[in-house]
């Protein structure tokens, strides 16, 4: 059942955060749906820009309307990620989106709030949630690159202004994290004091974290050991997600970790079978793997087992 994300926040807001997972084909759409199930979590299945024009919007909104069929019991919400305001209105007009981000954190802060105003008018008449932008992550978006001496962590003050302003639903704040597979070094981190500094000003109020990828060393040096040339990167401990759910952050983005579960399957796969030539074989191992791969995801976000009691709350 696709459900507007704010019904979500509420039930998890300070005691579990909500997974969201892109997606681009259907053994992640299928693995992700599995892997919700089999840990009993509700989630959120994110499109980015990138996705619709490497899948086409309409094949990504039929297979996750066919998902819905296929997948009864889920809980979810669809989320356009990182959008710009076109498509951001576009995803709105289409009628199958419960939810928008819209990032102009690259814009003036007054240019951010002007857009993320517009947006926030249309999406609200068709009762579609918004998730805006503050600050700027590290690493590489996929329509800005900011250099990591250039990274703005949120300004607290400033969040509390950009919500009221902007009439915003969540807030994704910079908080140290970074997009992508290398995100930290030694001594970098969850900057833990600017979300309980933005919880104090916006008590209540939804905050989410991009970036959110562990990186695991494991699947890195598995990667690496069937022909991968990845660097050695560290990511977030995926035990922080409970300390940061306790501040407000109740919206946890990762794609990162599940591309490196794709690489890492298909890799291993054609270097223990070089003889085939087959897509499925792997296909149905990723799949199994991402299954897997969110059901502990779901357990370290603590959404694990919750999915009954908000689907109470929806009768
Ligand atoms: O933050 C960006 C997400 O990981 C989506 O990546 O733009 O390559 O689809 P993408
Ligand atoms: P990762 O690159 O850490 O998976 O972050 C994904 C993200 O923030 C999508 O919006
Ligand atoms: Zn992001």
């Amino acid at each position: 059942m696709i459900v507007n994300p704010k019904v979500l926040f509420k039930h998890a807001y300070g005691n579990y955060a909500i997974g969201a997972y892109n997606i681009n084909n259907m053994e992640q759409t299928i693995g992700l749906f599995r892997g919700n199930l089999e840990s009993q979590a509700p989630f959120i299945v994110q499109i980015s820009k990138g996705a619709r024009a490497y899948a086409d919007k309409r094949m990504l909104e039929a297979m996750l309307r066919t998902a819905d069929q296929i997948f009864p019991d889920a809980i979810f919400a669809v989320h356009l990620d990182h959008g710009d305001e076109e498509t951001a209105m576009d995803c709105i007009q289409s009628g199958f989106y419960s939810s928008v981000m819209i990032d102009a954190s690259m814009k003036p802060y007054e240019e951010n709030i002007a857009i993320t105003r517009r947006v926030v008018a249309a999406a609200h008449q068709k009762g579609v949630a918004v998730e805006a932008e503050l600050g700027q992550l590290g690493g590489v978006e996929e329509h800005i690159s900011v250099a990591e001496d250039r990274v703005h962590l949120t300004d607290p003050n400033q969040a509390a202004d950009f919500v009221k302003r902007s009439g915003c639903d969540s807030l994704a704040c910079a908080i140290g994290t970074s997009h992508g597979a290398y995100k930290f070094t030694a001594k970098q981190g969850i900057h833990f004091e600017i979300i309980a500094a933005i919880q104090k000003l916006l008590p209540g109020f939804p905050l989410v974290m991009h970036g959110s990828s562990s990186v695991p060393k494991d699947e890195v040096n598995r990667i690496n050991a069937a022909g991968g040339k990845l660097k050695d990167a560290r990511g977030v401990d995926p035990t922080e997600f409970a300390k940061a759910a306790k501040l407000g952050v109740i919206k946890v983005n990762i794609d990162t970790d599940g591309r490196l579960v794709w690489c890492r399957v298909h890799r291993e796969h054609l270097k223990e079978h070089p003889e085939n030539f087959d897509l499925r074989p792997p296909g149905k191992v990723f799949m199994a793997e991402f299954t897997g791969y969110i059901a502990a995801k779901s357990r370290y976000l603590g959404s694990a087992g919750q999915l009954e009691a908000v689907r109470r709350t929806l009768n």
